[in-house]
């Protein structure tokens, strides 16, 4: 992490995360980008959100993992030893299904994720290691959303890439393709990925999803806050901001916003802003892709992969396509 200290400031502030919140707040309108969510109060306020009624993702994606997982290494391997890679590690209640079939398969697995946080790795490792034998964790410190490359299979393996839990969704079209591409050139022929996108569907289902009865969406998008309160000394009263969902049909996504409940004045001294608010002023926080039957197939296609199969539930909420790439 690289942290720069300025020269008025008593904060030692991480270059990215200031770059970003001056060039989103100075904006019009204003917004923050979706990754601030996930420091270690956000991490466990998503974790929650994945338990909950409303939020049918995680639920019908694992679901279908549970349904086919033996299937989807199966077809995968081929008649090669398969080593699992996964961006992110987050999701391994998801991925722990993957692997079982793996280690039933093959007796040992190596499980390579990949992501920015050294600690997060740890914990999958710890977790997974421990939890089931065969499974043997190489983790990958590095930022995926960049340029990145992976280590070479060994001869008689393949790889299979697993970018599940619809986290392609929070990208914009373009750069949901460019990290697709990115990943295309990190693999070789042959090797698999596997790509879980969410639906869309009836906004009467999607907003409640992101906009739960209990409030922890909320509290999740006001926690945005919360952390700019810490790490820039910014004096923003979360509870002065409401949480909003709202369907955009047009371009397809769910949009979450913080909207300014009065006129307001706010200060985030590490990075030399004073900001103000009208009432009714919003943040832009987060979008979250849905995908028609098909696009998530064409965006795989169009970037350098074969597509093999999709999985579905029978309400066709959510999709687990395997490409292969060529
Ligand atoms: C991580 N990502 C796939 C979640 C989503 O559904 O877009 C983030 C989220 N935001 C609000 N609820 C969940």
């Amino acid at each position: 992490m690289t942290t720069i200290s300025l020269p008025l400031s008593r904060y030692q502030v991480d270059s990215q995360i200031a770059a970003a919140v001056s060039e989103g707040l100075l904006s019009r309108p204003k917004w923050l980008p979706s990754w601030l969510f996930y420091d270690a109060a956000g991490s466990r306020l998503f974790d929650q959100i994945t338990e909950l009624p409303e939020y049918y993702v995680t639920r019908t994606e694992r679901a279908i993992l549970a349904a086919r997982a033996e299937e989807i290494v199966e077809r995968a391997a081929g008649e090669q030893a398969l080593r699992i890679v996964e961006l992110g590690a987050g999701s391994c209640d998801k991925t722990r299904l993957l692997l079982r079939a793996a280690v039933d398969r093959q007796d040992t697995v190596v499980y390579e994720p990949v992501d920015v946080s050294a600690s997060a790795l740890a914990e999958a490792q710890e977790r997974l290691e421990s939890e089931i034998s065969g499974v043997l964790v190489s983790p990958r410190v590095l930022d995926y959303t960049r340029d990145f490359t992976l280590e070479p299979p060994y001869p008689g393996e393949r790889r299979l890439l697993l970018y599940i839990g619809s986290s392609i969704g929070n990208f914009e079209p373009g750069e949901a393709h460019r990290l697709l591409e990115n990943v295309r050139t990190a693999l070789i022929p042959g090797d698999a990925m596997l790509l879980g996108v969410d639906m869309v569907k009836d906004q009467s289902v999607l907003v409640p999803a992101y906009d739960d009865a209990a409030g922890v969406t909320a509290a999740f998008n006001r926690n945005v806050l919360v952390r700019l309160n810490r790490e820039l000394g910014a004096d923003f009263d979360p509870e002065a901001f409401a949480h909003r969902a709202v369907w955009n049909a047009a371009k397809s996504r769910i949009e979450m916003h913080l909207e300014s409940k009065e006129e307001q004045a706010v200060r985030l001294p590490a990075v030399d802003l004073r900001l103000d608010f009208a009432q009714g002023e919003t943040i832009h926080t987060e979008n979250s892709y849905k995908y028609r039957p098909g696009q998530a197939e064409s965006m795989l296609r169009s970037s350098g992969f074969a597509q093999e199969e999709t999985w579905t539930d029978e309400k066709g909420w959510f999709s687990v396509c395997l490409a292969r790439a060529v």
